[in-house]
Order: C-alpha cells, then structure tokens, then sequence
C-alpha cells in the first residue's frame, strides 16, 4: 500500500472509487461534487434513503462526469458519537468495495464535519492507519498471492491548507501501521520457523539497523543458569530448541526516565506434560505474541523519537513435552530467590515472565515495568476475544495506557489486584504455586502471581489472550495475527 496526498479538486482527481465518508445528515458539503454530477449524486441519496447513518453505503457510477470510475459514500452516523475507530471500520469497509470492482487505487475524502470534533492531522492518521491493516496479508506460504493486482493506491484528499499536518498524520501512521504488520508477520510465522532463535535474530536485526540508539544483548542458557533463572529454565528444558533470553536497550539523546517493556515470547505452547488438547494447541504459535509486540514497538521506536529510555525484555523458549520436560510437582527457584511449585506446566507463560521480572528489576532497574502476555484463556472468559485486561499496581500508568488505547482503538478493560484472592496462590511446599486453588478468576490470580515479582516498581500487565490473534477476519485483519499493543505502546511512549 502506498499512500498519497492531493489536494487538487475532487473532481478531476483520477481514480478507480472516490470514497466518501459523511457523517448523519451533513450532507451537504457534497453539493460541490453532486453538480459535477448532475445531481445524480442528491437525487440517489434520496432515493436509497442515504443520509449518512453509520454503516450506510451507496454506490454511484460517474459514467465519466468526473474523474473517478465509481463513487461510494459510508455513513459514519452522529457527530458526537464520533470517534477515529468509527472511521477507521469504514475506511476497511471502503477497501472490501474497491477490492470487489478490483481497483488499484483509490481516494479518500475525508468526514469534514468531524473536523470541529478532530484535528484534521487524526482523521488522516485514522485513514492511514485502516488502509495500511485492511489491506495487510500473510500469503508468503502460498502460490496465489492474495494480494497481486489488487489495491495498492490510496489517495486522501486534503485541502491546501491541511497539507503539511497531513504530511505528518500519514507518516506517523505509516510507522504504526507497519509496526503492528510486523507483529501480525511474526505471529503469523509457524513454529518451526519462528523459535527463539528467530526471536533473537530479529532483535539483533533491529539493533543492527539503529546503531548506537539501540543496543541488544542475548542470554544464552548458560547465562540464564549463572542468573538463577530457574522458572524460565525450567519451561525451555522440555524442548531442543535453546532458550534465547533477548535484552534490547534504546536510548534517546534526551530521556525522561526509564521504562522496560516485557513481552511473554513462548514459541509454542503445547501445554508441556500437562498436555494441551489438540483443539486448544492449533493456534499456540501466537504464544510469543507478547514478543512480537516489543519486538515491532523496537523496530519502529527510533522513527518516532521516543523520549524514554526503553529495555525490551523477552524471555523466549518452547513448552514442550519430553523425558527431559518439567513434571507437575517440580519446584523450581526463580531468579530473586522465590521457590515456585509447578502444579500445571501448562501455566508456563508466569514461570518464564517471573524470571524476566527479576531480570529487569535487578539489571535495568525502570521507573516502569509493562508486560504484555498471552497469559490466560480465564481473560477471554472474563473479558472476551476482543478485550484486553490490563492490571497495574499505579493510577497514572493505567490511566495513561487506559488513555492511548480510547485513541488508537485497541480495547483495554482495567482488572482488580484483589488481595484476598492471594491465598488462593500459596503453596504447601514452596513460596508460591503456579495455578491456583479453585475454578474461578484465573486471569486475576495469574496477575497476582507476576505482581510476587515485580517489587515496589510501577507495573502494568496486559493479558493479550483474547485480542492477539483473530480466530477469523475482521474488519482490520484477517484471520491470525492481529499485531494487538504495537499502536497502543507506541502511543503510550509517544506521550506519556
Ligand atoms: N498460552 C496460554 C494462554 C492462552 C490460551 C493464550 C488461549 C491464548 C489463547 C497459557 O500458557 C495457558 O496455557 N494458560 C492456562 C493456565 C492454566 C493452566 C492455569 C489456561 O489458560 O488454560
Ligand atoms: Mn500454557
Ligand atoms: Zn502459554
């Protein structure tokens, strides 16, 4: 997809569709095109009872009045219902239709009545953004390329003056929108391909691209031994691939402080002895979406000057089954000394994130410490597929990330660090158990786990369980990888 901006009348702007967005009952700021029309456009309205109400469509043919093949109008419903998602979900609709004429290009005319609502610099950035993630395919695996042929232009149509907010909106979309594509690639890479080898090199990649701003260090098994890392060891022992502990540090000329950014990066989760049923095991490649997350956020963070210092910290491996696996019953010490019963080596993603825990607690010592993690499938029953939990020990951390999601339109719900649930974690024989006693609340005792090893420092942790991948396509994306969190984190760190 390339992006364009015109700021040439609409009329002659040539084009496969020229499409409009309108919000209820304002329509007629179109008089302009309408006439070049005939009229036709007014008198079709009417008939097919457009009037801009969300969800509405209409479909014209110019016959060559004008230069666009066919015209389409999304209604995008009230004014003060109004926000950048409602666009965004149009925008993906527009992209179907262009695709079902099998266009090339198209153009985009902006809702200008929401301009009294939103800067004209967010409904670009919003357009950007949709066109970039609807149009995005993992067809690397296939001979018929899904996306040979089809739209590869898209055109927003900005008056003069608008022009150089506009140039900025696109370009800032642009980097988001990648990102998160570079996320949905990872995700959507198999697990024979993408190990935590392929994990490592990816960051060493992204190091080599940036140098001196970024910096990467990668722990070798050996090194995570002399740390004490016994959780995260003890997940990656069932397996033949090496365990692969990333650590990438971007530094800024100018920092406000220190933030490190955790991604759960299990390769596959197979559910270790405690087997997962093949039903539930299909889709674990997603189990490292966590760390395509900081991965893609670290790809992109240089492009958008963020002014923190920022550790991303993945501790990649595979839960397997095997003679050489953890068993139910094993405890396992983790790297700040805390003994961990291991009751379920399904419950693998806690035991690997307490050791990156400690990790950046004791090494890189951040102001603030956000995870993101496939943690739970109790989150997608609390929550849905769709909603992500967020717990955090400080207000102004969660209102922050609660404040940049409401933008980018990635849905975050915040969840409670219930204290009386805490006994439900005790263990007979160690100082913690992996699974909890009882049915209920899985998602809240997973968290207060994690809370056992983040010390006093500022935290949030995110369970993407739900939101990373897409069991089937929606408006955005398509089936699989959704690259969830990328948006929202380089949202967050651009102004926090
Ligand atoms: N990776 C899974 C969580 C998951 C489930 C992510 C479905 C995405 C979709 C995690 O490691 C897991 O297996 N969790 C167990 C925990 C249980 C054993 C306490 C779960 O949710 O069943
Ligand atoms: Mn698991
Ligand atoms: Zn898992």
């Amino acid at each position: 997809m390339n992006i364009h901006l015109k700021a040439l009348d609409v009329g002659k702007l040539e084009t496969d569709a020229l499409c409009v967005f309108v919000g209820f009952e304002n329509l007629s700021f179109l008089s302009n095109l309408d006439s070049k029309l005939s009229g036709a456009l007014f008198s079709v309205a009417k008939k097919e009872s457009f009037s801009g109400k969300r969800d509405q469509k209409l479909t014209l043919s110019t016959n060559g009045r004008i230069g666009a093949y066919k015209v389409f109008l999304f209604g995008l419903g009230r004014s003060d219902e109004f926000e950048p998602i409602i666009l965004k979900l149009a925008v993906a609709q527009a992209v179907k239709e262009v695709k079902k004429i099998h266009g090339t290009n198209c153009v985009i005319e902006l809702p200008f009545v929401f301009l009294k609502k939103y800067p004209v610099s967010t409904l670009v950035q919003s357009v950007t953004e949709a066109l970039y993630l609807s149009t995005y395919s993992f067809d690397k695996y296939k001979k018929k390329k899904e996306n040979d042929k089809s739209l590869q232009d898209g055109t927003i149509h900005v008056s003069p003056p608008q022009l150089s907010a506009a140039e900025v909106a696109v370009k800032k979309g642009t980097i988001l929108a990648k990102a998160s594509c570079m996320a949905r690639d990872l995700v959507n890479e198999p697990s024979q391909i993408c190990t935590p080898t392929y994990l490592a090199k990816i960051a060493l990649e992204i190091a080599k691209k940036n140098p001196k701003i970024i910096r990467v260090k990668i722990l070798e098994k050996e090194d995570a031994e002399k740390f004490g890392m016994g959780a995260y060891l003890g997940v990656a022992k069932g397996s033949t691939e090496p365990p692969k502990f990333i650590h990438l540090t971007y530094t800024p000329k100018r920092s406000k402080g220190k933030i490190a950014l955790v991604g759960k990066g299990i390769t596959f989760d197979t559910g270790g002895v405690s087997l997962k049923s093949a039903e539930h095991m299909e889709t674990m490649k997603l189990d490292m979406a966590g760390a395509a997350t900081v991965l893609s956020v670290f790809a992109y963070l240089t492009q958008l000057e963020i002014p923190y210092t920022v550790s991303g910290i993945i501790a990649a491996c595979e839960n397997m089954p095997s003679g050489s696996a953890i068993k139910p019953g094993d405890i396992v010490t983790s790297a700040n000394g805390k003994t961990i019963e291991v009751l379920n080596t399904d419950a693998e993603g806690r035991l690997t994130l307490a050791d990156a825990f400690s990790y950046v607690i004791k090494i890189v010592k951040p102001e603030y410490l956000i995870d993101l993690a496939t943690l739970t499938g109790a989150c997608m029953v609390a929550l849905g597929q769709d909603i992500t939990g967020l717990w955090s020990n400080n207000k102004k951390l969660q209102d922050e990330l609660m404040k940049a999601a409401k933008e980018t339109g990635e849905k975050v719900w915040p969840m409670p660090l219930e204290k009386d649930y805490k006994e439900l974690i005790e263990s007979g024989v160690a100082d913690v158990k992996n699974i909890q006693t009882g049915r209920y609340g899985g998602a809240i005792t997973a968290a207060l786990f994690l809370q056992e090893f983040v010390d006093s420092v500022s935290w949030a942790h995110l369970d993407i369980a739900g939101p990373s991948f897409a069991e089937k396509e929606t408006p955005l994306t398509p089936k699989g990888g959704t690259g969830f969190g990328v948006r929202l984190l380089l949202t967050f760190l651009g102004q926090f």
